[in-house]
């Protein structure tokens, strides 16, 4: 269902018979809502957010590419986040079949401006599905299209703002033990499940598959589950650096957590015809259902 959102923009709405559901604007091909079958949502999108190009939309999931932060010479967080995004009609077949029937596929591919700044030529598909049982899965396919002969590499990210009730409530688990790299060093993380009392800003690297990021004030625990991407991003800008974003309330860091499933480390390239497939499955479960719990 194709609907204008905010400032006319459009955005697909996707619906699951149990009463999930999740919303997605061809503005950045980013979701910018998903809701449980209480009718809950589950991201966070700022209060301040500018629905209007060629600003990002601060919050839900923006993509990350062809360049994950200021890792190259592109704007950071390179520019699928301000392109307006296609409905790909004919999508191909997607090798892992989706079992529900509320989705979308999306395809963005560079217009001539596009390629001034990154002369490649690529089809970047995107597919957003909604479970059965309200899991939120993206699945992005990449291909190189060249016909220069030229290999392209990118980096990447979902960066998926979590709405949380209260920051310092919330647990993460899954990254202790691990490297990380913050301001570009090398460090390992220590201890136990990591929690926040300050700006965090880390790229987490090799870690499982699986991530748990868990609300312990709202009694709810997201799971997190990725392939084709080895890195985790965790970001929250705290108080000073809230105050200094013109999109992002003030406060407006209590409630969110942004872990964000990524390839950054290694950069991906791909030989022309070549297709990369990245994919990240996120649902939400009340914390009782979770082991230690
Ligand atoms: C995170 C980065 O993923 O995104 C941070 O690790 C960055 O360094 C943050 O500040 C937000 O980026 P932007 O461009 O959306 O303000």
């Amino acid at each position: 269902e194709l609907t204008k959102g905010v400032n006319g923009l459009e955005k697909v709405l996707l619906r699951e018979v149990r009463g999930s559901s999740a919303e997605v604007y061809l503005y950045g091909g980013q979701v910018t809502s998903w809701k449980n079958d209480h009718g809950e949502e589950l991201l966070f999108v700022s209060s301040k957010a500018i629905f209007k190009p060629p600003k990002a939309i601060r919050g839900g999931i923006p993509i990350c590419f062809p360049q994950f932060a200021n890792r190259g010479s592109l704007e950071p967080h390179g520019f699928a986040r301000n392109r307006f995004w296609s409905i790909d009609k004919d999508p191909p077949p997607f090798p892992a079949a989706t079992s529900s029937r509320a989705f979308v596929d999306l395809i963005l591919k560079p217009c001539e401006e596009d390629l001034k700044i990154w002369p490649h030529s690529f089809e970047f598909r995107l597919r957003v599905a909604l479970s059965p049982c309200g899991d939120l899965m993206l699945t992005s396919r990449i291909r190189n299209t060249n016909t220069d002969g030229k290999p392209f590499s990118f980096t990447f990210a979902y960066h998926t703002y979590f709405s949380v009730s209260d920051i310092s409530e919330v647990r993460v688990e899954g990254l202790e033990t691990l490297d990380y790299l913050e301001n570009k060093e090398r460090f390992t993380e220590q201890g136990d499940a990591i929690t926040f009392e300050s700006e965090v800003d880390k790229i987490y690297l090799s870690t499982p598959t699986k991530i748990a990021i868990l609300d312990h004030e709202k009694k709810r625990t997201f799971v997190l589950r990725k392939d084709g991407l080895p890195d985790a991003v965790v970001w929250n800008p705290w108080d000073k650096k809230a105050k200094a974003m013109a999109d992002f309330g003030d406060e407006e860091y209590k409630h969110m957590l942004c872990v964000e499933a990524a390839a950054v480390e290694k950069p991906i390239t791909l030989k022309p015809g070549e297709e990369w497939r990245g994919r990240q499955e996120l649902s939400a479960v009340p914390s009782s259902y979770c082991s230690g719990q």
